[in-house]
């Protein structure tokens, strides 16, 4: 039983974390093509880099909630048999216990120099232009994937969603590709599709199995739902 699921700013939400398009998501108070493309990066630095570090000095302030730790718990189960695939940029996941995460559009707590082309783990600023620990360039951008530049580790991605028996969506609205398109992938493959969500989002239709609420409660109530079934014995 090979699961993988996508998880969008709904899972953490609940944490204290804005989403982006919900009423006081972060795009109502910003606008994603003047904070969220390499473009705007280039013209006005600082007002990007002052975006990121407020939302990394935020992610200091709140913890995991009782989704995340819910997903670590089934990773505790069926060990490589899942993948977490989130769209993410906070370190949740990771916090609660999942091991087995990939960050499709990178990491908040992560600094990439784009004159030596490496990453680090960051946890302060960037407005201020420190040295990169590499070159000691001051080239250090978010490790975040803008729109307009290509998710990560697709390959891995595709390989899983190839190989999988169910996928599941949480919180995402399913309206950023190639994300949105996983659940067709899933369904073309014949492979059982279930989301859970507050609202309904752009793809709800496409799932086998939609269920509303908050994620604190669908996804601990789903995980021990199929942790009780014969799926989830190893
Ligand atoms: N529990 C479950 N779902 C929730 C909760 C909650 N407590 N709160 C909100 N949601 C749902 C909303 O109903 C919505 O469908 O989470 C979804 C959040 O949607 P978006 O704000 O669009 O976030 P997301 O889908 O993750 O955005 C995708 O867009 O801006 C880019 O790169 C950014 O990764 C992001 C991508």
């Amino acid at each position: 039983m090979r699961v993988v699921v996508l998880t969008g700013a709904g899972i953490s939400a609940e944490s204290g974390l804005p989403t982006f398009r919900d009423a006081d998501g972060l795009w109502e108070g910003h606008d994603p093509m003047v904070v969220a493309r390499p473009e705007s990066f280039a013209a006005d630095p600082d007002l990007v880099q002052r975006f990121y570090d407020e939302r990394r000095a935020a992610l200091g302030r709140v913890e995991p909630n009782a989704a995340h730790l819910a997903l670590a718990r089934l990773e505790e189960a069926l060990g490589d048999d899942l993948l977490v695939v989130t769209q993410n940029v906070d370190d949740l996941h990771e916090r609660a216990g999942s091991m087995r995460v990939v960050h499709m559009h990178g990491r908040l707590r992560a600094a990439w120099c784009t004159a030596c082309d490496t990453r680090h783990d960051w946890t302060g600023t960037l407005l201020d232009l420190p040295p990169c620990p590499g070159c000691g360039a001051e080239r250090l951008r978010p490790d975040v994937v803008w729109f307009g530049e290509v998710p990560y580790d697709m390959d891995r991605i595709e390989a899983a969603l190839w190989d999988c028996d169910l996928f599941v969506s949480i919180g995402t609205s399913g309206v950023v590709y190639p994300a949105a398109a996983f659940v067709q992938y899933a369904l073309a493959r014949g492979v059982r599709t279930v989301e859970l969500n507050l609202d309904a989002s752009d793809g709800s239709s496409d799932f086998h199995d939609s269920r509303r609420g908050p994620a604190t409660e669908l996804v601990p109530a789903w995980v021990e739902e199929l942790l009780a079934s014969e799926l989830g014995q190893k």
